[in-house]
This record gives structure tokens, sequence and C-alpha cells, in this order.
């Protein structure tokens, strides 16, 4: 489909820009009302095939992507050298073969801070979630399991005098400490690629070994990127050290856990339950195993998924591409 077709011939060629999916009409208007802008769409709910990618994307200037989309060597090969951009619908740049857009001199936009209280919010109420039970208890009052109250039914782990760790305490990471502050967390644990003295302040938030990480937090919360550095991170070894009685929260990205070993990590009692907003693969599969434990909150990666927030990301989208053609320093743009 092709929209938002003002056509100014001379600048057609320098501003043919290709987007992937339907994107918020935000988005999409900044594009088509741009002087000389030639936008070409995958204008459906549902991704690009990969056949109909590799078409698309051949002689575009620029390239409006999202995180579903794999943009590897085949598909730049498909571009072509007129590719000037690539503009991505996410924070999350891991679908993005970095090596070889750099080596082809095209720059890269992506869109971090908008998308950090949305996402830090889903994250704490995927916690809470998880740990006070609310889809199982929820679902116990449809099924007729609520006969009357009882002392012992559907107990729960709260935040009050815990202990939680941030594993990446990057702008979401930090969001995240800041709203469950007030829930009278007793301590803030941290790691990453070495201490930041200056985030952790705010939180009192000491940086620790992952290890340690694992034995000592009774909530742990994954906000990190995905990087060679931390795919299977979480694993045998790490859910192996932590408490029986802890809560495991993930809203970066599937692959950093070993979902192998979580299955078994919360079949066998070694961990209280998990919250997933992420997953390997996405869709996770109706019938995959995680689905059948009740201690497993899975979401269908909801994080940014607010109104706001995703109108917001495709304006930046948008404008970030805009620039990038125009030569123009980008709104938020990757450096490689
Ligand atoms: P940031 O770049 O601000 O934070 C990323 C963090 O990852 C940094 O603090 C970094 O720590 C940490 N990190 C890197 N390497 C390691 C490591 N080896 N061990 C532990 N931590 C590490 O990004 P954002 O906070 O904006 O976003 C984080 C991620 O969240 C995105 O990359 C994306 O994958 C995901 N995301 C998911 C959403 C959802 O819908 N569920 C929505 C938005 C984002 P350091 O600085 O020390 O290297
Ligand atoms: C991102 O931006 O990386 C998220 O996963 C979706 O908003």
């Amino acid at each position: 489909a092709v929209a938002g077709a003002r056509r100014a011939p001379a600048l057609a060629a320098a501003m043919s820009v290709f987007v992937t999916r339907r994107i918020p009409a935000e988005g999409l208007r900044v594009l088509s009302q741009a002087s000389g802008c030639r936008v070409q769409q995958w204008d459906s709910e549902e991704p690009v095939p990969r056949t109909e990618l590799l078409a698309g994307v051949a002689g575009a200037r620029g390239l409006l992507c999202l995180l579903s989309d794999r943009i590897d060597r085949e598909v730049l090969d498909a571009a072509g050298p007129g590719l000037k951009v690539i503009s991505t619908l996410s924070v999350g740049f891991d679908h993005l073969a970095l090596d070889e857009i750099k080596k082809r001199g095209i720059r890269v936009g992506y869109t971090p801070d908008v998308l950090t209280d949305a996402t830090a919010e889903l994250s704490v109420a995927l916690l809470l979630s998880t740990c006070r039970r609310l889809p199982e208890a929820a679902e116990q009052v449809k099924s007729g399991g609520w006969t009357t109250w009882k002392p012992l039914w559907m107990c729960g782990y709260g935040l009050s005098d815990s202990t939680v760790g941030i594993i990446g305490l990057g702008r979401i990471g930090q969001a995240v400490a800041r709203r469950l502050k007030p829930f009278g967390v007793r301590k803030f644990l941290y790691t990453g690629s070495g201490p930041k003295p200056e985030s952790a302040a705010e939180f009192g938030a000491e940086f620790v070994p992952l290890t340690r990480l694992a034995e000592e937090s009774d909530f742990v919360v994954v906000t990190c990127a995905l990087t060679p550095a931390t795919q299977g991170m979480c694993n045998k070894d790490f859910f192996g050290r932590m408490k029986k009685t802890s809560v495991f929260v993930n809203t970066s990205r599937g692959a950093v856990v070993n979902q192998e070993d979580l299955y078994d990590a919360l079949t066998s009692g070694q961990i209280a339950a998990a919250g997933l907003d992420v997953t390997t693969p996405e869709p996770l599969p109706t019938d995959h195993p995680l689905l059948s434990l009740k201690n497993c909150v899975i979401l269908p990666h909801i994080g940014s998924a607010t109104y706001a927030t995703r109108s917001t990301m495709a304006v930046l989208a948008a404008n970030n591409l805009l620039a990038g053609l125009r030569g123009e320093p980008m709104p938020h743009e990757l450096k490689l």
C-alpha cells in the first residue's frame, strides 16, 4: 500500500521511505506531510512477510522498522546502497545488525526516554500481579474457587521491607526503582557493566555481582538491554542461587532468560513465581509449558503500550527518519 503519496519528483528519490507496519497515525502524518517524502508502507497490524520486506525496502533511502523486523545483511543488501537511515520504533535495538549497518555508513534512530514511564509502570504492575497472584485469584472468583475468606488462601509476597535486585539500572531500571521505593523496599541492589554511583544514589542502591543479586533479592527485575553478554544470563545457575520465596520479573527481552531453566525453577519450587512481559519466541506458542503454570504470569510484550506513549514513539521515529534523510541531527540517534 502507498500512503501519504505527496510527490515532489526531484526530491522523491532522496526521500523515499519504507514503513514496515501500520503505526499510530500521528507518526505516519509526520512522514506523509514532509515535503518530498514518498512513503511506502506495509499497512497491516501483522508483521511484514520477509519477501515483502525485501521487496519493499528495495531502493528506499529510509526504513522505519519495528522490533519484530530482523534487519540483517540480507535486508541491507535488498535495500541497496541508497539506504541512508534506519529508524526503529523501539528503544531496544537487538534486532538490528549494527556492525553491518555501521560498515555501510547507515544512521540509526531509536526511541529512548519517551517510553520509560510506561514501561516502568507496566513492570511494577507485572511485579505486583505476580507476587500477589492477581490473575490466579481473579480466576478463582470466576471458577467458583472462592468459597469463603480463608486465612491461608491466595497468600503471596509483599514489597514491604524487601530487597529488590535490578539487572540493568538504566533509564527503565531507575524508573522502576523510583516507583517501587514508596512500597517500603528496604534495600536496592543492582548489576550492570559497572557501578553507576550517580544513578544509584537516589535509591541508595548497591552495585553487586549478578550472583549476589540472585542470592539476596526477594524480587529480581530485569531491565537490561539484550546483548551477547546478557543473552541467557538468567539461567540454571542464576535461578539456583535465588531464594525459594523470590519473585522474578523480566520486561527487557526474552532471550536474557533461559526459559527451560526458568520452567524447572518454577516447577521445582526453586523460586516462588515469575512475571514475563517478553518471551522467546514472541508470540509464545499457546501450548508452551510456561503457560501451564499458575506461578508464571505472561504478558504479550506490552511494556510501552499506552496510547500516548505509542503515539509519541511514532512521531519520534518519524522525526528521527526525516532528520537522518535531511542530513540533520536526529532527535535520538544511536551512536554506532
Ligand atoms: P538503557 O540503555 O537506559 O538501560 C539498559 C541497561 O542495560 C543499562 O543500565 C546497562 O547497564 C544494562 N546492561 C548492559 N549490559 C549489562 C550486563 N551485562 N548486565 C547487566 N546489565 C547490563 O535502556 P532502557 O532502560 O531505556 O531500556 C532497556 C531495555 O528494555 C531495552 O533495551 C529493551 O530491550 C527493553 N524494553 C522493553 C520494553 C517492553 O515493552 N517490555 C519497553 C522498552 C524497553 P550499564 O550501563 O552498566 O551497561
Ligand atoms: C522497545 O521499545 O524496545 C520495546 O520493547 C517496545 O516498546
